[in-house]
């Protein structure tokens, strides 16, 4: 069996949870090789096992060497270690005990390390992946490297998932589209979102904009914009220093927006500076449905 047939029934056995991008009608699988809907839009899979669901061509500015650069950080480095950590303790304390499979959405998931790694931590929980993100490059290298979640290029604004379907939406460090996300989140869900805080990645930050008023930032108006879509239950704080190699460094430097801006000159100088160590600092913000709210608390 082909990684393509493969996907195509992992797809196949889930394929209540998804709908069309463009009548948002259920779908099925035909023949393993494509999605149909019951208006025949038709999406086929790519031999990697992805779907593109997307109903219009996207330039996006994270190309196949960003997405590396975040894959050895996330994947090989343990900067980022503590985080899933976290967010797996958080789904076991607010999911309730009784849910058998629970689907686990990241929406805006890159090259997808970050929901493989939670998953495989997750031990005793029946968690079924599914990743979204707008960038063909990044989800072709998710469904490359995990086969064991399914891996959809589409819009988080018009996302291809059914009412009700999802019991955790995560959201690191992505734009978000909390309509989109009531919608998704059934009633007793969760939803987890990860915004930086003024020293994340500070020591990067002091490097590359030293002297300027771009060094530190604040979260206040991601916070009141997710507090009036969703009950804000908790927020959490994660800040701790990580010592990094070399190596994790530079890749560390090239995964980030921040670079974007910065000469080749400027980033080596960065690198040769000697940072040894990073601080990440992070709020994840978990909320619920408001309407949940009455019956849960
Ligand atoms: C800073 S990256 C974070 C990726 C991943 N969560 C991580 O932490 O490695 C932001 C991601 O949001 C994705 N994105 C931006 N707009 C999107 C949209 N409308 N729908 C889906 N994904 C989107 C980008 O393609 C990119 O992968
Ligand atoms: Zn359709």
């Amino acid at each position: 069996m082909t990684n393509k047939e493969k996907s195509a029934e992992m797809v196949s056995k889930f394929v209540h949870v998804l709908r069309c991008s463009i009548c948002n009608m259920p779908m099925e699988v035909m023949d393993l090789k494509s999605l149909v809907c019951l208006n025949e839009h038709t999406f086929d899979l790519a031999k990697q096992g992805y779907i593109n669901l997307l109903t219009r061509s996207v330039n996006s500015h994270y190309d196949k060497e960003l997405f590396k650069a975040r894959k050895s950080v996330i994947k090989e480095s343990d900067l980022f270690s503590l985080l899933h950590e976290k967010i797996l303790e958080i789904i076991k304390e607010y999911l309730e005990d009784s849910m058998s499979e629970i689907m686990f959405f990241d929406a805006g998931c890159g090259e997808g390390s970050h929901l493989q790694k939670i998953i495989d931590n997750a031990e005793n929980l029946a968690v079924t992946g599914i990743g979204l993100d707008i960038s063909k490059d990044g989800i072709k290298m998710a469904a490359s490297n995990y086969k064991e979640s399914i891996w959809l290029v589409g819009d988080l604004a018009n996302s291809p998932l059914a009412d009700q379907s999802c019991h955790v939406i995560l959201n690191i460090l992505s734009p978000a589209n909390y309509k989109e996300f009531q919608r998704i989140l059934v009633s007793d869900g969760i939803v987890l979102k990860i915004v930086p805080r003024s020293h994340y990645l500070k020591e990067l930050r002091e490097a590359l904009f030293n002297n300027t008023d771009k060094k530190s930032y604040k979260n206040d108006k991601t916070v009141a914009l997710f507090n009036n879509h969703f009950h804000l239950l908790d927020v959490i704080n994660l800040k701790y220093t990580k010592k990094l190699t070399q190596t994790a460094l530079i890749h560390l430097v090239q995964m980030s927006p921040l670079a974007w801006n910065t000469s080749k000159r400027d980033m080596n100088r960065i690198i040769n500076q000697g940072i040894s160590a990073v601080t990440v600092d992070l709020d994840i913000l978990i909320g619920i449905n408001k309407k949940t709210k009455g019956d849960r608390y």
